[in-house]
């Protein structure tokens, strides 16, 4: 079945994209975490607890990102204390968006490359979140895709920034990120740490 999913992927990869060229090779991201909106942080945080054993490893005021093994987080929650007492509360509950992550951040730059040559899908928003760099693309129902990669390349150093660093203490969501500069820093040879350091401060 594996075998026969390879090929399939191998002969789609082959196909020539839209604008003729042909596709570049597709770099599988793995599976990361979901976020869910809530308007019961801890009610749900005790119940993923209890069922499944999660924890926080981060934890402030309207978010929490819980794991229950080597990952920084395998369940993000957002609550926001306007929908708490709203009747209509369940609008506000619910999917927010999965993430699937990257072995590298040049797998995730090199796959904005793709999508974009290839498709034409671009992110709608590009943030450097302290831990990660992500690129959130929408689904054609509109469900949030985060694509991913650790800017630690490490998942203990990672997981160790957002329990211990005062700057994600004081900013969990992080730095809006322009990608066209970006983008256009990596093309005229900035190196990827310098990128991201960069994204992170804003600059
Ligand atoms: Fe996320």
């Amino acid at each position: 079945m594996a075998k026969k999913k390879t090929a399939e992927r191998a002969k789609a990869a082959r196909k020539p994209a839209r604008n003729g060229k042909r596709k570049k090779p597709i770099k599988n991201p793995v599976f990361h975490h979901a976020l869910l909106k809530t308007p019961r942080l801890q009610e749900m945080i005790d119940w993923y607890a209890a069922v499944v054993g999660i924890e926080p490893v981060f934890q402030a005021p309207g978010i929490a990102f819980l794991s229950n093994g080597a990952a920084n987080h395998r369940l993000s929650l957002v609550d926001n204390a306007q929908f708490r007492e709203n009747p209509e509360f369940r609008k506000y509950a619910g999917l927010h968006h999965l993430a699937f992550e990257y072995e590298a951040i040049d797998d995730l730059l090199d796959t904005w490359q793709r999508l974009a040559g290839d498709y034409g899908y671009e992110p709608h928003v590009a943030v450097h979140h302290g831990m990660t760099l992500s690129f959130y693309y929408v689904d054609p129902d509109g469900n949030s895709v985060e694509l991913q990669a650790d800017v630690f390349g490490d998942w203990k150093k990672s997981k160790k920034f957002m329990m211990e660093s005062p700057l994600f203490k004081a900013d969990p969501v992080g730095t809006f990120v322009d990608l066209a500069r970006m983008i256009a820093a990596r093309n005229s040879g900035v190196k990827t740490a310098e990128l991201l350091r960069r994204a992170y401060a804003g600059e």
